[in-house]
């Protein structure tokens, strides 16, 4: 999309990005995760989450955003890089917000976080894990070219022991 910018994540961006987060889980999560957390605690889970994360930096921790051209952040996808001996790198989140959803701004992101493991010689191979009951997503990533490799119960907390899936690209070079 011409008028969306994509960079490197700053530490000054860590509230945009928790509040986004929210954004994002309170819309596509809203019958996945539990009631109580959506509704009040999350926002003090996903800003310390991200204010974490940029006061103890990790070369192999790479997150890049988009921002409209007048610097408003709308939407973010984080990587750890060389993850699984296996899987390679991990997709570790991909949003955007509600409102600007379906306009290519997530297609954009996952392959501008798959050039950016790429130019720090990352393993080959990316891989994400996806709720089963996501399917808008799950159709997104397979559209791209990801597949299914695994389902398992996610064993996180405030996941409700919902099923997810395991969605792989063997080389960063499907997303360049
Ligand atoms: C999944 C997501 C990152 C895709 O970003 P996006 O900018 O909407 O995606 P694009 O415009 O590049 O591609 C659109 C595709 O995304 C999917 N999609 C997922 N949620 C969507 C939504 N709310 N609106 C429109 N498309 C959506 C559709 O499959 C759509 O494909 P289609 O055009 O063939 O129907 C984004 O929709 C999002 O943040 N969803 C909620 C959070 C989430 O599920 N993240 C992934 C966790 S593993």
């Amino acid at each position: 999309m011409a008028d969306i910018i994509y960079r490197a994540a700053r530490a000054t961006d860590a509230l945009t990005i928790a509040a986004i987060h929210v954004a994002s889980w309170r819309d596509a999560y809203r019958s996945l995760l539990d009631p109580v957390f959506l509704a009040g605690p999350i926002e003090d889970d996903r800003r310390s989450h991200w204010l974490g994360k940029f006061d103890t930096p990790s070369a192999n921790f790479l997150v890049d955003v988009a921002a409209t051209a007048d610097g408003n952040l709308v939407g973010f996808a984080a990587t750890h890089r060389d993850r699984d001996p296996r899987w390679g790198s991990l997709l570790d989140n991909l949003h955007v917000l509600p409102e600007m959803r379906g306009r290519k701004i997530g297609e954009a992101l996952l392959r501008s976080a798959a050039r950016a493991l790429a130019s720090r010689q990352a393993d080959d191979g990316l891989h994400l894990w996806v709720f089963e009951a996501n399917a808008a997503a799950l159709r997104f990533y397979t559209r791209l070219g990801g597949h299914v490799v695994e389902r398992k119960l996610s064993q996180a907390p405030i996941e409700n022991d919902r099923m997810i899936l395991r969605v792989h690209w063997p080389a960063l070079s499907d997303l360049l």
